[in-house]
Protein backbone atom coordinates (compact mmCIF):
# COMPACT_ATOMS: atom_id res chain seq x y z
CA UNK A 1 0.00 0.00 0.00
CA UNK A 2 1.71 3.43 -1.17
CA UNK A 3 0.81 5.48 1.97
CA UNK A 4 0.91 9.60 2.44
CA UNK A 5 0.88 10.91 5.67
CA UNK A 6 0.03 13.86 6.17
CA UNK A 7 1.01 15.99 9.22
CA UNK A 8 4.05 13.86 9.32
CA UNK A 9 5.99 15.54 11.46
CA UNK A 10 3.39 15.48 14.32
CA UNK A 11 2.85 13.49 17.09
CA UNK A 12 0.07 11.19 15.64
CA UNK A 13 1.96 11.81 11.91
CA UNK A 14 5.01 10.24 14.02
CA UNK A 15 3.05 7.16 15.24
CA UNK A 16 1.77 6.30 12.05
CA UNK A 17 5.10 6.45 10.17
CA UNK A 18 6.60 4.20 12.81
CA UNK A 19 3.71 1.63 12.23
CA UNK A 20 4.13 1.84 8.43
CA UNK A 21 8.32 1.29 8.83
CA UNK A 22 6.84 -1.95 10.63
CA UNK A 23 4.83 -3.47 7.63
CA UNK A 24 6.15 -4.50 4.68
CA UNK A 25 3.04 -4.48 3.11
CA UNK A 26 3.09 -0.88 3.22
CA UNK A 27 5.30 2.04 1.74
CA UNK A 28 5.26 5.73 2.73
CA UNK A 29 5.40 7.30 -0.86
CA UNK A 30 5.38 10.89 0.87
CA UNK A 31 5.19 12.85 4.08
CA UNK A 32 3.67 16.15 3.98
CA UNK A 33 4.29 18.87 6.93
CA UNK A 34 4.35 22.33 7.10
CA UNK A 35 7.04 22.27 9.71
CA UNK A 36 10.59 21.29 8.77
CA UNK A 37 12.12 17.65 9.97
CA UNK A 38 13.55 14.60 8.42
CA UNK A 39 12.48 11.42 7.14
CA UNK A 40 13.53 8.33 5.53
CA UNK A 41 11.17 8.97 2.72
CA UNK A 42 10.50 12.47 0.24
CA UNK A 43 8.36 15.59 2.11
CA UNK A 44 6.65 18.03 1.21
CA UNK A 45 5.41 21.50 2.41
CA UNK A 46 1.93 21.15 0.76
CA UNK A 47 0.19 18.04 -0.36
CA UNK A 48 -0.33 19.32 -4.14
CA UNK A 49 3.30 19.39 -4.21
CA UNK A 50 3.38 15.35 -4.68
CA UNK A 51 2.23 13.81 -8.66
CA UNK A 52 3.25 10.29 -7.82
CA UNK A 53 1.29 7.39 -7.63
CA UNK A 54 -0.48 6.93 -3.81
CA UNK A 55 -3.51 4.00 -2.66
CA UNK A 56 -4.09 6.39 0.17
CA UNK A 57 -4.04 9.54 2.53
CA UNK A 58 -3.90 9.31 6.43
CA UNK A 59 -4.41 12.97 7.44
CA UNK A 60 -3.38 13.90 11.12
CA UNK A 61 -2.09 17.67 10.69
CA UNK A 62 -4.70 20.40 11.11
CA UNK A 63 -8.35 20.98 10.18
CA UNK A 64 -7.31 24.08 8.44
CA UNK A 65 -5.46 22.16 5.71
CA UNK A 66 -8.49 20.01 5.09
CA UNK A 67 -10.41 22.09 1.82
CA UNK A 68 -6.81 21.81 0.19
CA UNK A 69 -6.39 17.54 1.33
CA UNK A 70 -10.09 17.00 0.48
CA UNK A 71 -9.66 18.60 -3.06
CA UNK A 72 -6.44 16.73 -3.77
CA UNK A 73 -7.85 13.76 -2.73
CA UNK A 74 -10.91 14.45 -5.09
CA UNK A 75 -9.36 15.50 -7.97
CA UNK A 76 -6.74 12.66 -7.89
CA UNK A 77 -9.23 10.10 -6.88
CA UNK A 78 -7.26 8.38 -3.84
CA UNK A 79 -9.32 7.70 -0.46
CA UNK A 80 -8.55 9.51 2.42
CA UNK A 81 -8.67 8.79 6.37
CA UNK A 82 -9.57 12.09 7.32
CA UNK A 83 -8.11 11.89 11.26
CA UNK A 84 -8.54 15.79 12.59
CA UNK A 85 -10.55 17.10 14.18
CA UNK A 86 -12.21 20.95 14.97
CA UNK A 87 -13.46 21.33 11.20
CA UNK A 88 -15.95 24.33 10.68
CA UNK A 89 -18.56 23.97 9.02
CA UNK A 90 -17.52 24.96 5.20
CA UNK A 91 -14.90 22.28 6.08
CA UNK A 92 -17.96 20.21 6.67
CA UNK A 93 -19.04 20.89 3.27
CA UNK A 94 -16.09 20.51 1.49
CA UNK A 95 -15.94 16.77 2.97
CA UNK A 96 -18.88 16.02 1.76
CA UNK A 97 -18.83 17.25 -1.07
CA UNK A 98 -15.06 15.17 -1.61
CA UNK A 99 -16.65 12.33 -0.52
CA UNK A 100 -19.21 12.18 -4.02
CA UNK A 101 -15.64 11.72 -6.17
CA UNK A 102 -13.90 9.56 -3.47
CA UNK A 103 -13.81 7.30 -0.69
CA UNK A 104 -13.26 9.46 2.83
CA UNK A 105 -13.53 8.10 5.99
CA UNK A 106 -13.86 10.12 8.89
CA UNK A 107 -13.93 9.20 12.56
CA UNK A 108 -13.00 11.91 15.31
CA UNK A 109 -11.85 9.10 17.25
CA UNK A 110 -10.33 6.18 15.54
CA UNK A 111 -10.16 3.79 18.68
CA UNK A 112 -12.30 -0.09 18.42
CA UNK A 113 -12.73 0.96 21.98
CA UNK A 114 -14.37 4.44 21.65
CA UNK A 115 -16.78 2.55 18.49
CA UNK A 116 -18.11 0.41 21.22
CA UNK A 117 -18.58 3.62 24.06
CA UNK A 118 -20.46 5.41 20.99
CA UNK A 119 -22.79 2.43 20.74
CA UNK A 120 -23.09 1.94 24.50
CA UNK A 121 -23.86 5.54 24.80
CA UNK A 122 -26.66 5.58 22.52
CA UNK A 123 -28.36 2.31 23.53
CA UNK A 124 -28.20 4.04 27.32
CA UNK A 125 -29.93 7.32 26.01
CA UNK A 126 -32.56 5.33 24.16
CA UNK A 127 -33.20 3.37 28.13
CA UNK A 128 -32.44 5.71 30.50
CA UNK A 129 -34.90 8.39 29.97
CA UNK A 130 -34.75 11.26 31.51
CA UNK A 131 -31.52 10.77 32.89
CA UNK A 132 -29.60 13.91 33.14
CA UNK A 133 -26.10 13.41 30.37
CA UNK A 134 -22.83 14.69 30.69
CA UNK A 135 -19.52 14.43 29.19
CA UNK A 136 -16.25 14.68 30.63
CA UNK A 137 -13.49 15.16 28.79
CA UNK A 138 -10.00 15.23 29.90
CA UNK A 139 -6.77 15.61 27.15
CA UNK A 140 -2.43 16.77 27.69
CA UNK A 141 -1.90 20.60 27.43
CA UNK A 142 -0.69 20.62 23.87
CA UNK A 143 -4.29 19.93 22.41
CA UNK A 144 -5.63 22.67 20.11
CA UNK A 145 -9.90 22.58 19.70
CA UNK A 146 -12.10 22.00 22.61
CA UNK A 147 -14.22 20.03 23.13
CA UNK A 148 -12.76 17.21 21.94
CA UNK A 149 -13.81 15.81 18.85
CA UNK A 150 -14.46 12.60 20.40
CA UNK A 151 -16.70 14.17 23.09
CA UNK A 152 -18.74 16.01 20.03
CA UNK A 153 -19.09 13.08 18.69
CA UNK A 154 -20.43 11.05 21.52
CA UNK A 155 -22.85 13.95 21.83
CA UNK A 156 -24.12 13.65 18.37
CA UNK A 157 -24.16 10.01 18.42
CA UNK A 158 -27.03 10.58 21.92
CA UNK A 159 -28.72 13.76 20.01
CA UNK A 160 -28.93 11.24 17.35
CA UNK A 161 -31.26 8.80 19.98
CA UNK A 162 -32.63 11.67 21.91
CA UNK A 163 -33.57 14.33 19.05
CA UNK A 164 -34.19 17.16 21.50
CA UNK A 165 -31.01 16.93 22.80
CA UNK A 166 -28.82 20.62 23.52
CA UNK A 167 -25.20 20.93 23.62
CA UNK A 168 -23.57 23.49 26.18
CA UNK A 169 -20.24 23.57 26.60
CA UNK A 170 -20.07 26.81 28.72
CA UNK A 171 -22.41 27.39 31.73
CA UNK A 172 -20.55 30.35 33.29
CA UNK A 173 -23.26 32.71 32.30
CA UNK A 174 -25.97 30.36 32.83
CA UNK A 175 -28.27 31.87 35.87
CA UNK A 176 -31.38 29.13 36.08
CA UNK A 177 -31.11 25.12 36.51
CA UNK A 178 -30.19 22.69 34.60
CA UNK A 179 -32.60 21.79 31.21
CA UNK A 180 -33.56 18.39 30.81
CA UNK A 181 -32.36 17.82 27.14
CA UNK A 182 -29.19 19.68 28.05
CA UNK A 183 -26.06 17.67 27.51
CA UNK A 184 -23.26 19.06 29.44
CA UNK A 185 -19.96 19.09 27.53
CA UNK A 186 -16.71 19.98 30.02
CA UNK A 187 -13.30 19.89 28.99
CA UNK A 188 -10.02 19.17 31.10
CA UNK A 189 -6.80 20.12 29.54
CA UNK A 190 -3.86 18.78 32.13
CA UNK A 191 -0.33 17.30 31.41
CA UNK A 192 0.07 14.06 29.17
CA UNK A 193 -3.23 12.89 29.14
CA UNK A 194 -3.64 11.11 26.19
CA UNK A 195 -7.21 10.98 25.81
CA UNK A 196 -10.47 10.67 28.42
CA UNK A 197 -13.87 10.43 28.12
CA UNK A 198 -16.76 9.63 30.76
CA UNK A 199 -20.22 9.66 29.61
CA UNK A 200 -22.43 10.14 33.19
CA UNK A 201 -26.18 9.12 32.91
CA UNK A 202 -27.24 10.57 36.30
CA UNK A 203 -30.86 9.18 37.72
CA UNK A 204 -32.40 10.38 41.13
CA UNK A 205 -31.50 7.25 42.46
CA UNK A 206 -28.53 6.21 40.43
CA UNK A 207 -25.88 7.10 38.49
CA UNK A 208 -24.38 5.10 35.37
CA UNK A 209 -21.20 6.32 34.08
CA UNK A 210 -19.85 5.00 30.78
CA UNK A 211 -15.60 5.58 30.06
CA UNK A 212 -13.06 5.14 27.89
CA UNK A 213 -9.22 6.00 28.33
CA UNK A 214 -6.24 5.92 26.18
CA UNK A 215 -2.87 4.91 27.37
CA UNK A 216 -1.18 6.28 24.06
CA UNK A 217 -1.41 7.80 20.78
CA UNK A 218 -0.27 4.37 18.57
CA UNK A 219 -4.49 3.42 19.35
CA UNK A 220 -5.32 6.17 16.95
CA UNK A 221 -2.56 5.30 14.60
CA UNK A 222 -3.82 1.90 14.82
CA UNK A 223 -7.11 2.68 13.95
CA UNK A 224 -6.16 4.80 11.38
CA UNK A 225 -4.02 2.32 9.42
CA UNK A 226 -6.68 -0.23 10.01
CA UNK A 227 -9.19 2.13 8.18
CA UNK A 228 -6.69 3.12 5.40
CA UNK A 229 -6.41 -0.75 4.51
CA UNK A 230 -9.91 -0.67 4.92
CA UNK A 231 -10.78 2.24 2.61
CA UNK A 232 -8.27 1.21 -0.48
CA UNK A 233 -10.59 -0.03 -3.37
CA UNK A 234 -14.10 1.44 -1.60
CA UNK A 235 -16.40 3.17 -3.42
CA UNK A 236 -16.81 7.25 -3.14
CA UNK A 237 -18.73 7.66 0.41
CA UNK A 238 -18.20 8.83 3.65
CA UNK A 239 -17.31 5.95 5.85
CA UNK A 240 -17.04 6.15 9.41
CA UNK A 241 -15.72 3.42 12.69
CA UNK A 242 -19.31 1.69 12.24
CA UNK A 243 -18.50 0.61 8.73
CA UNK A 244 -15.25 -0.83 10.27
CA UNK A 245 -16.74 -2.67 13.54
CA UNK A 246 -19.81 -4.22 10.80
CA UNK A 247 -16.60 -5.78 9.35
CA UNK A 248 -15.56 -7.53 12.39
N1 LIG B 1 -9.11 10.85 15.09
C1 LIG B 1 -8.32 10.49 16.10
O1 LIG B 1 -8.39 9.37 16.64
C2 LIG B 1 -7.32 11.50 16.62
C3 LIG B 1 -6.41 11.15 17.63
C4 LIG B 1 -5.44 12.08 18.02
C5 LIG B 1 -5.41 13.33 17.41
N2 LIG B 1 -6.33 13.64 16.46
C6 LIG B 1 -6.30 14.92 15.73
O2 LIG B 1 -5.22 14.85 14.80
C7 LIG B 1 -4.69 16.16 14.61
C8 LIG B 1 -3.20 16.15 14.90
O3 LIG B 1 -2.97 15.84 16.24
P1 LIG B 1 -1.48 15.81 16.84
O4 LIG B 1 -1.62 15.60 18.30
O5 LIG B 1 -0.62 14.88 16.06
O6 LIG B 1 -1.05 17.34 16.55
P2 LIG B 1 0.42 17.92 16.35
O7 LIG B 1 0.26 19.39 16.55
O8 LIG B 1 1.42 17.18 17.18
O9 LIG B 1 0.77 17.61 14.82
C9 LIG B 1 0.18 18.23 13.71
C10 LIG B 1 1.22 18.32 12.61
O10 LIG B 1 0.55 18.80 11.43
C11 LIG B 1 1.33 19.82 10.86
N3 LIG B 1 0.41 20.71 10.11
C12 LIG B 1 -0.41 21.66 10.60
N4 LIG B 1 -1.12 22.23 9.60
C13 LIG B 1 -0.74 21.59 8.46
C14 LIG B 1 -1.11 21.72 7.10
N5 LIG B 1 -2.01 22.62 6.70
N6 LIG B 1 -0.52 20.90 6.19
C15 LIG B 1 0.42 19.98 6.59
N7 LIG B 1 0.82 19.84 7.87
C16 LIG B 1 0.25 20.62 8.80
C17 LIG B 1 2.04 20.49 12.02
O11 LIG B 1 3.22 21.17 11.57
C18 LIG B 1 2.36 19.30 12.91
O12 LIG B 1 3.61 18.71 12.60
C19 LIG B 1 -5.52 17.08 15.52
O13 LIG B 1 -6.59 17.62 14.75
C20 LIG B 1 -6.05 16.14 16.58
O14 LIG B 1 -7.22 16.59 17.20
C21 LIG B 1 -7.27 12.74 16.05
Amino acid sequence: MKLIISGVFGRMGKAVAALAAADDDVRVVCGVDIAPGTADFPVAERIEDYKGEADVIIDFSHHSGTVAICDYAASRGIPLVLATTGHTEEEKACIAAASEKTAIFMSANMSMGVALLNKLCKEAAAFLDGADIEIIEKHHNKKLDAPSGTALMLAEGIKSVKEESVFVLDRSSVRQARNKNEIGIQSVRAGNIVGEHEVLFALGNEHITLSHSAFNRELFADGAFKAAKFLVGKAPRLYNMDDLVAQK
